[in-house]
């Protein structure tokens, strides 16, 4: 028997709530996943989480908690997110899993033993927030972009992995590989030039081990250096694989490819182990042309647009994303993709479909007639050619290159059924035939639509193929063997909108997170007032602190009122806030807020507020929280 497809995700640090980047590649994954079990493979998917280093370690300390503790609480986040959205991982891999710990300690081992990985004394530039050391151009260039106050000095003892000797090897392999017809050993092209130029530029031994930090796997035999994070976390694939090895496809983005195609499999290498068939680097999702990031306050949680439906968004992201570049979002173009192709588009050629098939034919779907004419064949035509440009887009993992076409195909549909007119054809019975050519090849598109679609919106194409009067499953199809000639049942099943329309300008007025507001719906401004003249000694009789909420949740049976904890520096104090229209409290623990501390305490729906925070707020009553650099500790005075 052949080994299943295995397939990977990055595992994701803990040190954050997933938002939609971690969010779009587990997708992107659990669509390959579902396509490759839909080609009638056996498949293993590996998802799950890097807990140990310096970044869990200090975020943790922030937290005043245990890394451990942290891990656990942001793991949940993870799981929890993963099984509401349906995600069909295999198992979820965690760095602080036993089984894993062994995989590392002993390859550690081994490697030592060949003399792979040596100790000596490192001393160079280090940067904390990539936590890996920096060579001279790398430091340069962070100078250049005002991020030199990242990287620190370091000198240790330390654990090396011998990478200068595989520089030859990688590079044999990588021209190896870009002379077969399958060019891409990294996905896209353009990417795998980068890693190419990259090594081509020079290989310096890894340092592989730390003494600065506790929080990871010991070495063996030498515990007071713990093994280094990306060591620790590559080896995630190795652990999870069970008998899948190697890797059929792997998962990563733009930022972490050198570690996936440089270290990794120098790694293997080394191991003497058979190294990935593919790895695909995708690009990021920014905002405006911005890096989503918690300090900047511009993060967009998947829940947030998981109001429209798990499937709506899983669509927006294969078909918006064109892998291995870069993607402004904006809730508006994520309303306006799914308004045009899952409300209109799909949703109403299959409304359209079986409200004629309905009404025309009694709900009978009528068999292939003989004589159809040019018309009709160049859409079958059409059709086969979609089809067939979706499978080879879509084995080769690029699903925006095959939803693309396929939506082209079905727009065409439209003007089909424009150009037919069966609303016509209706009242002549001796167009009788032609309107059963017409209502068949809707209903065949239809159908094996749904079964290229089902590995993307699960739930919608099993959805439109009960309604299509077919039975079982459409994840039980084979997606490469659809073909027109099927047996048919007899009738259509109950008839049901696909996709509701978003209402769009109520969705933006209604925005939860300000956060994902795009730049151009700018609010007409009915500014205020000017209110009276006050002195200094007036003013200064308000007593703004900064605060840090460390709990928030909804006041039962108000939409408005959020009850939080919030330190003061000096003491923690309830506060009733009315911002739970514009905020989920998920999104306001951690956060730093001002409050104006010597406000009388209220009683909001029983409970005692003490204090309140201050917030900017537009015409319709919305408010947007004053922000507060995260250097600014609870406590310090806002004058
Ligand atoms: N822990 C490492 C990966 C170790 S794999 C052996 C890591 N974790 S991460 O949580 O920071 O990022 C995980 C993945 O999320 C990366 O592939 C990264 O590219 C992706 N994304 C993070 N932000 C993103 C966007 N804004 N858009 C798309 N993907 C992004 O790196």
């Amino acid at each position: 028997m052949s080994k299943p497809f295995y397939l990977t995700t990055p595992i994701y640090y803990v040190n954050d709530r997933p938002h939609i980047g971690h969010t779009y590649t587990t997708v992107l994954a659990d669509v390959i996943a579902r396509f490759h079990r839909m080609l009638g493979e056996d498949v293993r998917f590996l998802t799950g989480t890097d807990e140990h280093g310096q970044k869990v370690e200090k975020a943790a300390a922030a937290r005043g908690i245990a890394p451990k503790a942290l891990a656990d609480e942001v793991v949940a986040n993870y799981t929890d997110l993963w099984q509401r959205m349906g995600m069909t991982h295999d198992r979820f891999i965690r760095t602080t899993d036993a089984d894993h710990r062994a995989t590392v300690q002993s390859w550690f081992e081994k490697l030592l033993a060949t003399g792979d990985i040596y100790k000596a004394t490192y001393k160079g530039l280090y940067s904390v927030s990539d936590e890996a050391y920096v060579t001279e151009t790398q430091a340069k260039e962070l100078q250049a972009q005002g991020l030199a106050h990242q990287l620190i000095e370091l000198e240790e003892e330390t654990y090396f992995f011998r990478l200068s000797a595989y520089q030859d090897r990688l590079l044999a392999f990588y021209k190896e590989f870009r002379e077969q017809e399958r060019r891409e050993w990294v996905q896209p092209e353009f990417r795998f030039n980068e890693v190419l130029r990259f090594v081509e530029g020079g290989l310096q031994d890894l340092s592989i081990s730390r003494t600065s930090i506790t929080w990871g796997i010991p070495v063996p035999g030498d515990t007071k250096h713990v093994v280094y994070v990306w060591f620790d976390a590559l080896l995630n694939y190795l652990t999870g694989a069970e008998t899948a090895w190697p890797p059929d496809l792997q998962l990563v983005g733009k930022d972490i490819l050198r570690f996936h195609a440089v270290y990794w499999p120098a790694f293997l290498m080394a191991m003497g182990l058979e190294l990935p068939k593919t790895i695909l680097a995708h690009g990021w999702w920014l905002m405006g042309e911005d890096k989503m990031s918690k300090s900047k306050g511009n993060v967009v949680r998947p829940d947030t647009l998981l109001r429209f439906g798990n499937d709506a968004l899983r669509f927006f992201f294969l078909r918006d994303m064109q892998v291995g570049h870069d993607r402004g979002f904006s809730f508006e173009g994520f309303m306006d993709r799914l308004n045009a192709d899952l409300a209109n588009g799909l949703g109403n050629l299959a409304s359209r479909t079986l409200s004629m098939i309905q009404r025309y034919r009694d709900g009978r779907i009528p068999a292939l007639p003989a004589h159809r004419d040019g018309v009709t064949r160049t859409h079958e035509g059409l059709g086969r050619a979609a089809f067939d440009q979706y499978l080879e887009n879509a084995r080769r993992n690029y699903f925006n290159y095959a939803l693309g076409p396929l939506w082209d195909y079905l727009r065409g549909l439209d003007g089909y059924i424009v150009e037919k007119q069966p609303w016509v054809l209706a009242k002549d019975p001796a167009k009788a035939e032609e309107l059963d050519a017409v209502l068949h090849l809707l209903w065949q598109a239809l159908r094996m639509t749904a079964v290229l679609v089902a590995p993307v919106m699960p739930g919608m194409a099993q959805e439109l193929w009960t309604q299509l009067g077919m039975t079982g499953l459409v994840a039980d199809q084979r997606v490469d063997q659809i073909t027109w000639d099927v047996s048919m049942p007899e009738r259509i099943g109950p008839i049901q909108p696909l996709f509701q329309r978003i209402d769009k300008e109520k969705e933006m007025s209604e925005l939860e997170t300000s956060a994902a507001a795009p730049a151009e719906a700018k609010p007409a401004l009915d500014v205020p007032e000017l209110r009276e003249t006050i002195d200094y000694d007036t003013f200064a009789k308000t007593d703004l602190r900064v605060g840090k909420v460390l709990e928030a949740e909804r006041v039962p049976k108000s939409d408005k009122l959020i009850k939080m904890r919030v330190d003061l520096g000096f003491e923690l104090r309830t506060i009733v806030g009315g911002i739970g229209k514009a905020y989920a409290p998920e999104d306001l623990v951690g956060r730093r807020v001002v409050v104006v501390a010597n406000l009388a305490p209220r009683k909001l729906m029983g409970i005692e507020s003490h204090g309140m925070l201050l917030a900017a707020s537009d015409n319709a009553g919305l408010p947007y929280l004053v922000a507060v650099p995260e250097e600014a500790h609870p406590g310090f005075l806002v004058k």
